[in-house]
């Protein structure tokens, strides 16, 4: 099927199988379609039909639920074509997308291991390697569950195996299947690298990272790139990361090593917003500093006033994402140097 695009930019087209999403097919042609979760949640990938017909894949996406249907919107990354198409998108698609481009692949379950009583790690062995930027994140799909869901690699080096993390999400698809079972073995389909919140170590500056739970992993990959890369050799780094309770951090063994790496260059905060804490560093890991209250109200009081010159990452669910940007600003960190993953 063709598709054609009429954007603010010169109208653009593309193939499209009748069982590939519109979004991914555009992507994998090398289009700048506009996206944020790929997965239906957040509303960025809106078109609306002008003529043609398409099929909606997953009905129950949230994002779904915003859109002015009768008029013909529609969710690309939710969204196959029954016929040619005509779609009118709000944004600039123009033919020069920068970075590895996506594409389909396959992979099998492998190092299962729990870290918490709700946050699981495993591998995805892929059979074709997977090129990808530090904080690139991909959708995987698991036969029989309607949807993909993303996740952000926690490795940086693109090949044959990504690293993923996947919390526990009563009614969360994947999440529940990962959770009832051990699923080291199981084959799932992943479409990727996808996201534009990456790091790039020709870059110069600071950093200041702020994650809430599992969208921690984009964020790990950014620091052991940039460490690998000499980074904080001439920089400082700050990393925030969010949890309910002291019980409830990962990776501080990872972020212990590359804060001792850093010869304290990098700084590393847990905030528990459910736990008020005594102890201004973590009893096990000597290099991880404590806090309590929300993430985006524990950076906002270690961050000095002028930050202009700054890089940041943030990921997360929205609100906390929101939240912490808004901080970031505040604190004169303009909004071209913010980088963003917001996982619904
Ligand atoms: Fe399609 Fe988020 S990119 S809903």
């Amino acid at each position: 099927m063709e598709i054609t695009i009429e954007s603010r930019s010169e109208p653009c087209t593309f193939q499209c199988d009748g069982d590939e999403r519109i979004l991914f097919a555009g992507l994998q042609g090398g289009f700048t379609l506009p996206y944020d979760c790929a997965t239906g949640s957040c509303g960025m990938c809106k078109a609306r039909v002008k003529s043609g017909i398409v099929d909606v894949i997953w009905p129950e996406a949230p994002a779904l639920a915003k859109l002015q249907r009768s008029k013909g919107d529609i969710l690309m990354c939710q969204s196959r074509p029954v016929t040619d198409c005509v779609l009118r998108v709000p944004a600039n698609v123009v033919s020069t997308a920068v970075g590895p481009t996506p594409g389909h692949g396959e992979g099998v379950i492998q190092n299962v291991r729990r870290l918490t009583g709700d946050v699981i790690h495993f591998e995805l062995v892929l059979k074709v390697p997977m090129p990808f930027q530090a904080g690139q994140f991909a959708v995987i799909s698991v036969p029989l569950i309607p949807g993909g869901r993303a996740y952000s690699m926690v490795n940086y080096a693109g090949g044959t195996v990504l690293e993923f993390v996947i919390k526990k999400k009563p009614g969360g698809g994947i999440s529940e299947w990962m959770f009832t079972g051990d699923r080291t073995g199981s084959t799932v389909a992943v479409f990727g690298p996808l996201g534009r919140a990456t790091f790039r170590p020709d870059e110069d500056g600071d950093l200041i990272c702020i994650a809430g739970g599992s969208g921690i992993a984009g964020i790990v990959s950014i620091l052991e790139h940039a460490t690998a890369a000499g980074h904080f050799d001439r920089h400082k780094g700050r990393v925030f990361f969010g949890v309910r309770t002291l019980n409830d951090g990962f990776y501080l063994d990872r972020f212990s090593r590359l804060a001792e790496a850093s010869n304290g260059a990098l700084d590393v905060y847990l905030a528990m917003s459910h736990e008020a804490v005594t102890p201004t560093r973590h009893p096990d890991f000597a290099h991880i500093r404590l806090a309590s209250g929300f993430v985006h109200d524990v950076a906002d009081a270690h961050l000095e006033t002028d930050c202009a010159a700054l890089t940041s990452f943030v990921a997360g669910p929205p609100p906390m994402v929101d939240g912490a940007i808004r901080v970031l600003i505040g604190h004169g960190v303009p909004s071209t140097q913010i980088r963003y993953d917001k996982f619904g």
